[in-house]
Formats: structure tokens, C-alpha cells, sequence
């Protein structure tokens, strides 16, 4: 047993256990179990907490990106704009429709899109724009949407792991045409199996993407295009309905352990999560930058802490996207922030004493490299590491 394990969906659980249970009895008992009643309950309270007029529940995020995508025409010969850091989900939804990803580096403070570098990836095949809010931290929106609105081209947000994130006072979800939200369990707002749900002010799209997602019908048996089975399940959206009441406190007490960390962990030789004050992040992950990570991730291992690596291989660097030809060196910042990350423990159960245990192991693993010598600094090679953390990497 750890510890301190990296996430703790059981302390979780044991909070909500009766509200829960009682709320998956009541799906059972009304055998709406597909896309029932309360789906469009979970839709309604979710639009309203994004502040935005629909929501459109779907069954993961993934699924979300490639319906915004569908909604927005997205297809062969067309090119997406996103970032190689990030979960691979962003990019495999603009290759489904068979349209290229063409990447833009991350500004090494926010590690978001960076804007200064976006309007030189524009050509005309530029179909939309696709910032990621990583690790619950906003992109730059307002430079973002500048640069987009100038070139008329829509903007797209993967929210899936910023649910409640706020960005000049505005919660994510509500500057994108469309944005997208993951409820994969270890989310901040996580269902108890697969989950999503696209958001937008915009009826049309909305309409498109609902019918999308159930076969392309907008009357039952009447399917009006080439579509998907991509509804959510009604256990899932009884859950979210239970926890989308407990987010603001669990992200609240997230920020909390957040700021513990950089109060504990300043002066060490690593790198930190920075605060923005355009934006209140929701720390989904809390991710360090340091050097020899793998000595320090073994050490935390043996004082029994758990950490994540999120993401040990930028996309552009994937196998899957060889044919995209991309070489180590292309986008330094994302190549250079993925050797070095390393994402300590954080999710709302966490007490005190492990956000203090988590900073004293790192302390002592920090330390003990200092004495050891830091000649090894920089050895580790990007495929290197791709190779030893095949395996190790927790999905968030
Ligand atoms: C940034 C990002 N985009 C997209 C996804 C895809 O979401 P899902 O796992 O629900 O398909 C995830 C979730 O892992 C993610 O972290």
C-alpha cells in the first residue's frame, strides 16, 4: 500500500457512498439506462456551471474532440492547430476525420499554446484551432482568439482536464465555438467509467452534434448522415450529477495543496508550476520540472509516494505519427518540458500530512542528488525515455 498513491478515487468514493448508491438504485429502477432522463439533467446543471447554452453529453472526451471536429467540417487536406504537449485524445480526433494535426509549441511558463508562435503555423488549410487548458491551467485564450478571429477561424477548447478552470473571471468552456470535457474517472470531474460532453452557445452545432452522437437522427429511425453511437450512459450521468455538486470545493482544496507544494518546494533546483493572475487553474495535475527524473521518481517510489509522467513522449515524437515526419528538435520547448516533468500526487482527499511527506521526499531526493553530483545532468535522450516509460505512466 502506498503512502501517498497518486490519486485516491476510493477516499473519494467513501464521501459520496450512500448519495451514489442510492442514485445508480434509481437507475436501475427506472430502466432508462441509455441516454435516459437524467442524462438531460447531467446536460442541463453542466451547461450551466460552463455558463454556456448546451451541452451534449457523449461517452469520453475523445469522442467530444472528434464530434467537434465533424461539427466544424473538419476533413481530408484540412490542417488543425494544436499542441504536441498533450494527451494523444487531442490529436486522434482531428486524424479520424483524416485531416493533419500541425503542431505549435508551448510557452514554457504556462505550458499552453503558445500565441506568439501560432499565426506562422496558419496556412489556408487551416480549418481550426485547438488549445488545450493542460493539467487544469488555461491557455492564453485572449491572444489565441485575437489571432483566430483575425484569420476567421474557429477555435476549438480540449477542457478535459479543466472542469471549473476560470480565465479573465470566465469558467473554460465558453470561449471556444465549441469545447470539449473528459469525465474519465481520474478527472477532476470524473464518472465511474467512460464519459464526455461537448459545450457551445451555438444551436446548430449543438443540434449537429446531438444527432451525431446518436446515429445521425434527429427523429428515431430517420438518420440524416453517416454517424456514431457516442451517448453516454445513464449511470454515468447520475454520477456526474452527484459530483459536479462537490467540484468547486474539490478544486478549491486542489488549489489549496497546490500552493502548499510551491510554499514547501521553493528554493529546491526544480522547476515549477507557475500562477497566472488572468486565471485560476484547477490543478489537475501539479507538475514539477526536474532533472534525472528517474532517480527521483525511484526515490518517492521507495519512500512510497506515487508519481505520474504526463507526458513522457510529445505527439509530434509518437510512433503513431511517423508519417507526419516530425524529427526530434522541431518543437524544443514541448521535447525539453516532457524529459522533465514528473507530476506529484494531488487530488482533493489528500491531507496535510501527505502533501508534506510528498515535498520532504522530494527535498531529500533533491538533495541527496546535489551531494551525489549532477554530472549525469542531462544524459537522458527523448526515445530513451519513451523506451522506459512505456509502462509507467498513469493516465490522470
Ligand atoms: C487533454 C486531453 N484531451 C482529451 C482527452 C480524452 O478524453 P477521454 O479519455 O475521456 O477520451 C483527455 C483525457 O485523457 C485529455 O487529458
Amino acid at each position: 500500500m502506498n503512502k501517498v498513491p497518486y490519486l485516491d478515487l476510493h477516499a473519494q468514493y467513501c464521501t459520496i457512498r450512500e448519495e451514489v448508491l442510492a442514485a445508480l438504485e434509481a437507475v436501475c429502477e427506472s430502466a432508462r439506462f441509455a441516454q435516459g432522463p437524467i442524462t438531460a439533467e447531467f446536460e442541463n446543471i453542466f451547461a450551466a456551471y460552463c455558463g454556456v447554452k448546451h451541452c451534449v453529453s457523449v461517452n469520453s472526451g475523445t469522442s467530444a474532440l472528434h464530434l467537434a471536429m465533424l461539427c466544424l467540417n473538419v476533413g481530408p487536406g484540412d490542417e488543425v492547430i494544436t499542441v504536441p504537449m498533450t494527451f494523444i485524445a487531442t490529436t486522434w480526433a482531428v486524424s479520424y476525420t483524416g485531416a493533419r494535426p500541425v503542431f505549435v509549441d508551448i510557452d514554457p511558463e504556462r505550458r499552453t499554446l503558445d500565441a506568439e508562435k501560432l499565426e506562422a503555423a496558419i496556412t489556408r488549410r487551416t480549418k481550426a484551432i485547438l488549445p488545450v487548458h493542460l493539467y487544469g491551467q488555461p491557455a492564453d485564450m485572449e491572444p489565441i482568439l485575437r489571432i483566430a478571429d483575425h484569420h476567421g477561424i474557429p477555435v476549438v477548447e480540449d477542457a478535459a482536464q479543466a472542469h471549473g478552470a476560470l480565465y479573465q473571471g470566465k469558467r473554460v468552456g465558453q470561449f471556444g465555438v465549441m469545447s470539449c470535457f473528459s469525465f474519465y474517472p481520474g478527472k477532476n470531474l470524473g464518472a465511474y467509467g467512460e464519459g464526455g460532453a461537448l459545450v457551445t452557445n451555438e444551436d446548430q452545432l449543438a443540434a449537429r452534434a446531438r444527432a451525431l452522437r446518436d446515429h445521425g437522427q434527429s427523429r428515431r429511425y430517420y438518420h440524416d448522415e453517416i454517424a456514431y453511437n457516442y451517448r453516454m450512459d445513464s449511470f454515468q450521468a447520475a454520477i456526474l450529477n452527484i459530483k459536479l455538486r462537490q467540484l468547486d470545493k474539490w478544486n478549491t482544496a486542489r488549489s489549496r495543496q497546490a500552493r502548499a507544494y510551491s510554499k514547501l518546494l521553493n528554493g529546491l533546483p526544480i522547476g515549477l508550476p507557475r500562477r497566472f493572475d488572468d486565471s485560476e487553474a484547477v490543478w489537475h495535475c501539479y507538475v514539477i520540472e526536474c532533472e534525472r527524473r528517474e532517480e527521483v521518481m525511484s526515490y518517492l517510489k521507495g519512500e512510497g509516494i506515487e508519481t505520474g509522467i504526463h507526458y513522457p513522449v510529445p505527439v509530434h515524437l509518437q510512433r503513431a505519427y511517423a508519417s507526419l515526419g516530425h524529427c526530434p528538435g522541431d518543437f524544443p520547448i514541448s521535447e525539453e518540458f516532457s524529459r522533465r516533468c514528473l507530476s506529484l500526487p494531488i487530488y482533493p482527499e489528500m491531507t496535510n500530512a501527505q502533501v508534506h511527506a510528498v515535498a520532504q521526499a522530494l527535498r531529500d531526493a533533491v538533495s541527496y542528488q546535489s551531494a551525489s553530483g549532477n554530472q549525469a545532468a542531462s544524459n537522458d535522450r527523448l526515445l530513451h525515455n519513451h523506451q522506459e516509460h512505456e509502462n509507467t505512466t498513469v493516465k490522470p
